[in-house]
């Protein structure tokens, strides 16, 4: 069973970083499919913490080939100085496969991403700010700028030519901004050319080959189910596809190979950025979440938006990634309440909804309808197995479990790498 799909079953920074590192050890090669330096993640080994964005989260693991996939927007800047924040710490980067087919994310795409939000004003997505949904837009658009464009320069000269004949128009006449000049973008691409080149490659091939050598590869997916462009909240998304789909299309490789699929999902729920959000705490239990599980962006230092388990979102992510197991992350944050309340259903307008309705305006609508789970007050950070749980927190995994639809495989109790409990292996 070679190929392992793990990605957000909610809205993100459900702990993907740590549930990727602590399976890099025992894996050949770690793919980013998805998204951009958007991500934001953190793994924490013994007393050392890192932060990463871009880089795949088995970078930490020295046996594993870390591989930027073909469906990646990338920042160059932001790769090289993660690169050498790491090299600088005696993290060894040299194995990194970059695709060739990766779009570039460009000055003046995060000219763009700054600039709409500002326009949008209350309407804004709360965005990153990192320029993924114009580099995504370029690509569809088929105005983007790839990888393999940093090595011919007159081409890459033609490409910037055309993005940003249409965007200087816009940025001038309706934003109010200096027009971007070509000469400035191409020299400042070409600069990077040189220091990428090392990692280029055809990562399809290199996964396909690696497959067939019955090697293990896991794809490690950005933001979360919620955030997918086609299957989340729309608008209030990410420009690109983290369900499990998007390993195919972000890696080449076909559905068939695919074994297992991995939902990360978070003990309760938090989202960061604008939309909805039907368990949404306003009050002391909201701010406790956000205190207790350290809930600030690893990306933008804003505050995440903290509220209880949502078990629907659960099941839509279970159907939409078609998911074999969950790893459910940040147990221990929820040690001392004396009662947990868990989202079974929504009532909508009226009306008890068991599962995610399609429609925009009914999910606006949607409020939360609890059960009340009995909580623990005993430290679980130190538990290794199931059964050192107290009898609540076990009721508590298996009644959200009964009520996702999957299994939960792994339980996290802690940030670092061996504060987790495993109960079925991912291997
Ligand atoms: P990602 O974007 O999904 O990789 O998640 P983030 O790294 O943005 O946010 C998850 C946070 O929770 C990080 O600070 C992790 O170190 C931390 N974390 C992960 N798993 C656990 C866990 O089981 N318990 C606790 N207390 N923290 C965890
Ligand atoms: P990880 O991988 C949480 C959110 C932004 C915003 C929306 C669109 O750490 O889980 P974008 O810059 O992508 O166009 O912003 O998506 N968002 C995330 N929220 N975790 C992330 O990544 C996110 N990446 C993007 O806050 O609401
Ligand atoms: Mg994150």
């Amino acid at each position: 069973m070679p190929a392992l799909v793990l990605l957000g079953a909610q809205w993100g920074d459900e702990g993907k970083g740590k549930a990727t590192d602590l399976l890099g050890g025992s894996v050949d090669y770690v793919v980013r499919y998805q998204g951009g330096n958007n991500a934001g993640h953190t793994v924490v080994v013994g007393d050392q913490k890192y932060a990463l964005h871009l880089l795949p989260s088995g970078i930490l693991s020295p046996g594993c080939t870390p591989v930027i996939g073909n469906g990646v927007v990338v920042d160059p800047s932001v790769l090289l100085s993660e690169l050498s924040g790491l090299n600088e710490r005696g993290v060894d980067t040299s194995k990194l496969l970059i695709s060739g087919n990766a779009h570039i994310i460009t000055p003046y795409n995060v000219t763009v991403d700054k600039v709409t939000e500002r326009f949008l004003g209350k309407r804004k997505i709360g965005t990153t700010g990192r320029g993924i949904g114009p580099t995504y837009a370029d690509k569809i658009n088929r105005v983007g700028i790839r990888v393999q464009d940093l090595y011919d320069e007159s081409i890459l000269t033609q490409k910037v030519e055309a993005a940003l004949d249409v965007k200087n128009q816009m940025l001038t006449k309706l934003y109010n901004r200096r027009a971007i000049a070509v000469g400035q973008v191409v020299e400042e691409l070409l600069d990077y050319a040189d220091k990428l080149a090392p990692y280029v490659a055809d990562t399809v091939l290199v996964l396909n080959e690696a497959l067939e050598q019955d090697k293990v590869v896991l794809f490690e997916g950005g933001q979360g189910t919620l955030l997918d462009i086609d299957h989340g909240t729309y608008p209030f998304v990410t420009s690109s596809n983290p369900t499990a789909g998007g390993a195919c299309t972000g890696a080449g490789v076909g559905p068939t190979k695919i074994s297992r699929v991995i939902g990360i999902l978070k003990a309760y729920t938090t989202r960061v950025g604008a939309g909805p959000f039907p368990t949404e705490l306003f009050d002391e239990d909201g701010e406790a979440l956000r205190r207790i599980g350290g809930e600030r962006g690893v990306t933008t230092g804003r505050d995440r938006r903290c509220g209880w388990f949502d078990a629907v979102i659960a099941r839509y992510a279970t159907r939409v990634n078609g998911l074999t197991d969950f790893f459910l992350t940040k147990l221990d944050v929820l040690t001392g309440w004396e009662q947990i309340p868990v989202c079974v259903a929504y009532e909508i307008d009226g009306k008890r909804v068991e599962e995610l309705p399609y429609s925009q305006t009914d999910f606006h609508h949607a409020k939360p309808v609890y059960e009340m789970l009995p909580g623990w007050s005993e430290d679980i950070s130190k538990a290794k197995s199931f059964s050192d749980l107290p009898k609540n927190a076990q009721a508590y995994v298996k009644a959200l479990e009964e009520m996702s639809g999957a299994p939960i495989s792994a339980i996290g109790v802690g940030p670092g790498r061996t504060e987790t409990i495993e109960i079925n292996s991912f291997l």
